[in-house]
C-alpha cells in the first residue's frame, strides 16, 4: 500500500484522521509537526508564518521518512502548496487525501483547542497559502473523524478490509452490528445520509473500535471497505426502500457478491429480485431474522434463502451470530432458492399471530371472573410445563406490569397492529390451498379489532359466566394446547406445501430446529415439532398427534360452549376445533357444493362409483326459482 498523505489546514482534523487510518490498517502515523526544526516551532509560537525556506530542511526529511515507508505509514502534514507536495512525492508514488473545511469552521475549533503550540491567528495565512490539488481524495472535514477514517482507510486498502458489510443502522440492523461485531467478525455498516439520519453512524461508531468496524455514509467507500467476493445484510424497511439500495448498489458490486434482505419482504418479490440478480451474476438473498431487538443482540433465528452457491459463505458468517439450540448447533439454515427464507419467515409470523390471538382469546375468557393477578399466576405455571413457550412468558410479565398506578395493559387502546406479514401468510395459505385457518383467523380478528366505533361493548350477564376452578382451568389448559399444536400443524402443511410446489429443499425437522431458540414461537411444543417432523412432514399423520388431539376434544368443545355463553369471541379456538371436525369427517357435506355447481354451471363431479371419470347431471329444476 502506498504511504497515505493527509493534509489540510492546521486544525482539518488531519492528526485525529491520521492515527485512526493507521490503527484501522496497521501501518504507522507520522505528524509531519514532529519533524519542524525546533527553529520553525518557535517562529510559528510566536506567531511568524514560516517561508519556503524555512520549510525546505523539514519537508527534505519527510521525503526520506516517506521513501523508507514506501510500504505504508501515514502522515499527517498542512502540505499546503503543490511545491511541497512535489518535494514529498519526489519518486514515490503517494495516496493524497484532502481534508477541506471552512475558514470558521476551522477558526471555531482552533478557539477550543489547547496545548498545541499553533497560533489561530496564523490560520487566514495558511488558507491563504493554500492550493488545493484537483487530484487525491478529496474530503470534507467536518464529517466524524472515525467516518472520515474508514473512508481513507477503504480508498487506500484496494484489497477490502472487512469481510462483511450491513447497509441500515435501524433497531434490528444497530443490534446485529454490534452481534457481529461481539463475535470479532470484521464489519462495515452504512447508513444513508440525511438530515434527520445524519448522525445515525457517527452515534453508532462512539463506542466501537474502528479496528472491529467501521462507518460510512457514502456508499461506494462502504463498497470498497469490504473484501470480495462481497456480503452484504441489508436491513432496511421492506418495498421501496430495499429497491432503492439494489438500484444504488448494483453498479458497485462485481459477480459473486452476495446481497441479504434481512427484512420481512413478501416472498415473491424476493424471488424477483433473486432473478433480477441473477442475470448481473450477483446473489440476491432473503434471509428471514426473528427475536426481535433482543434476539438480533444476542441471537436470532435465521432462515435463509437465496442463491445456493453463495449460501454457505454466507452461513459461516451469520451462524456465528444466530442462536444456539439445545444441541449446541445455531439457529441458521438455508431453506432453498429464491424466495424460500422469506416464506418461512412470513408463515413464521402467521404462526406468531395466531399463538398471539390464541393469548388473547384465553385471557379474554378468564378476564370476566379472574384478576390480573390470578390470570398471571395460571399463565406462569403453564409456562412451568409442556406449555412452556416464549409468548406465554411475556405475556405473563405483560400481566405482571403495574406501575402502581394501575396496569399499563389497561392503558393500550384495544387496535392490534400489523406490518403486513401475517396477511401475506394468509394470502399465501389460500393461494396454495391449504387450510391455515388459524393463521387467518388471527389475522382478521387483528382486523375486527380496527373498528373500534362499531363494536359495542354489551354487558356480560354474571350469571353467565364461566367458574373457573381446578377442573375448568384443566380443561381450558388442554384447549389451549389443542389450538396450539393445530396451529403448528397447519404452518407446517402450509410449508411443506410450498417446498413441494416451489422445488425448495427445506426440511421442515430443520426448519422446526431453528425455531427452537431465538425466534418468537420459540417454545417446548416446537422442540417435540422437531422430533415428529424427523418421522413424517405431515404431522396430522401421526397416530400419537392425533390420539392427543381426540382426547383433548371434548374439552375444545367445552371452551368453544363457554366462549358463547360468556359472549366471548374464540375465533381462534372455534377455528381449530371446526378445522379438526372437519379433518375428521369421512363424509362430508362438499358433495352438495358439487352438485351445486354441476346444477348452474355443469362444472361436473366424480362419482362414487366411478372416482375417475367425471360426469355432468340433467337436473331438473322442480321449484320455482
Ligand atoms: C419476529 C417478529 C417480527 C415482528 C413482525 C410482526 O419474528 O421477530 O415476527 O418480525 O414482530 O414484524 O409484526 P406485526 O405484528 O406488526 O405484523
Amino acid at each position: 500500500m502506498h504511504p497515505i498523505v493527509i493534509m489540510g489546514v492546521s486544525g482539518c482534523g488531519k492528526t485525529t484522521v491520521g492515527q485512526l487510518v493507521s490503527r484501522i490498517l496497521s501501518i504507522p502515523f507520522f505528524d509531519a509537526d514532529d519533524f519542524h526544526p525546533e527553529a520553525n516551532k518557535q517562529k510559528m509560537a510566536s506567531g511568524t508564518p514560516l517561508n519556503d525556506q524555512d520549510r525546505a530542511p523539514w519537508l527534505e526529511d519527510l521525503s526520506d521518512l516517506l521513501a523508507k515507508n514506501k510500504g505504508g505509514m501515514v502522515l499527517a502534514c498542512s502540505a499546503l502548496k503543490e511545491d511541497y507536495r512535489q518535494i514529498l512525492s519526489a519518486g514515490i508514488t503517494l495516496n493524497w487525501i484532502i481534508l477541506h473545511t471552512e475558514f470558521e469552521v476551522i477558526a471555531e475549533r482552533l478557539n477550543i483547542r489547547q496545548d498545541h503550540f499553533f497560533d489561530p491567528s496564523l490560520l487566514q495565512s495558511q488558507f491563504d497559502t493554500l492550493e488545493s490539488p484537483d487530484y487525491g481524495l478529496q474530503l470534507d472535514a467536518s464529517q466524524d473523524p472515525k467516518i472520515l477514517a474508514s473512508q481513507v482507510a477503504a480508498a487506500c486498502n484496494h484489497m477490502g478490509i472487512s469481510d462483511f458489510g450491513l447497509i441500515g443502522l435501524g433497531v434490528m440492523g444497530s443490534n446485529l452490528a454490534l452481534n457481529l461485531i461481539d463475535q470479532g467478525i470484521q464489519l462495515s455498516v452504512y447508513n444513508r445520509f440525511s438530515t434527520d439520519e445524519a448522525m445515525v453512524v457517527p452515534n453508532f461508531l462512539k463506542d466501537q473500535s474502528l479496528s472491529q468496524v467501521l462507518g460510512f455514509n457514502q456508499l461506494e467507500s462502504f463498497v470498497r471497505s469490504l473484501r470480495t467476493p462481497r456480503k452484504i445484510l441489508i436491513m432496511v424497511p421492506a418495498g421501496k426502500a430495499i429497491d432503492s439500495v439494489l438500484e444504488a448498489i448494483t453498479p458497485l458490486l462485481q459477480p459473486g457478491d452476495a446481497l441479504i434482505d434481512g427484512g420481512n419482504a413478501h416472498y415473491k418479490e424476493t424471488s424477483r429480485r433473486a432473478q433480477l440478480m441473477q442475470g448481473k451474476s450477483i446473489a440476491w438473498m432473503g434471509c428471514g431474522v426473528s427475536g426481535g431487538r433482543e434476539g438480533a443482540r444476542k441471537g436470532p433465528s435465521l432462515m435463509l434463502g437465496g442463491d445456493a452457491g453463495s449460501a454457505p459463505g454466507i452461513l459461516k458468517i451469520l451462524a456465528q451470530i444466530a442462536a444456539i439450540d439445545k444441541a449446541g448447533a445455531p439457529c441458521i439454515s438455508f431453506l432453498g432458492e429464491g424466495g424460500a427464507g422469506h416464506f418461512v419467515k412470513m408463515v413464521h409470523n402467521g404462526m406468531e399471530y395466531a399463538e398471539m390471538q390464541l393469548l388473547a382469546e384465553v385471557f379474554d375468557l378468564l378476564r370476566p371472573s379472574l384478576s390480573y393477578v390470578e390470570i398471571e399466576a395460571l399463565f406462569t405455571k403453564w409456562n412451568s410445563g409442556d406449555s412452556q413457550s416464549y409468548l406465554l412468558g411475556i405475556t405473563s410479565d405483560i400481566l405482571r406490569t403495574n406501575s402502581g398506578n394501575g396496569y399499563e395493559l389497561d392503558r393500550i387502546v384495544d387496535v392490534a397492529g400489523s406490518k403486513g406479514t401475517g396477511t401475506w401468510s394468509a394470502a399465501a395459505a389460500l393461494e396454495l390451498g391449504i387450510p391455515a385457518t388459524l393463521l387467518s383467523s388471527a389475522v382478521y380478528a387483528r382486523a375486527i379489532s380496527t373498528f373500534q366505533d362499531s363494536r359495542r361493548s354489551a354487558e356480560v350477564s354474571k350469571q353467565d359466566l364461566v367458574k373457573w376452578d381446578e377442573e375448568t382451568l384443566e380443561q381450558l389448559h388442554s384447549a389451549y394446547s389443542f389450538v396450539r399444536l393445530i396451529n403448528h400443524i397447519q404452518g407446517f402443511q402450509l410449508i411443506n406445501e410450498a417446498c413441494e410446489q416451489f422445488q425448495w429443499t427445506a426440511d421442515l425437522s430443520e426448519i422446526a430446529r431453528i425455531w427452537t431458540e431465538g425466534c418468537i414461537i420459540k417454545s417446548k411444543l416446537m422442540e417435540a415439532c422437531q422430533g415428529w417432523l424427523a418421522e413424517t412432514s405431515e404431522l396430522v399423520s401421526n397416530p400419537r398427534i392425533r390420539q392427543e388431539l381426540s382426547n383433548w376434544e371434548p374439552d375444545v368443545a367445552q371452551c368453544c360452549q363457554w366462549g358463547l355463553q360468556q359472549r366471548t369471541p374464540l375465533s381462534v379456538i372455534n377455528g381449530a376445533f371446526n378445522w379438526w371436525l372437519a379433518m375428521n369427517q369421512a363424509d362430508s357435506p362438499a358433495k352438495l357444493i358439487q352438485a351445486q355447481r354441476d346444477y348452474f354451471g355443469q362444472h361436473g363431479y366424480f362419482r362414487t362409483d366411478d372416482p375417475q371419470r367425471k360426469v355432468s347431471f340433467k337436473w331438473e329444476r322442480t321449484n320455482g326459482h
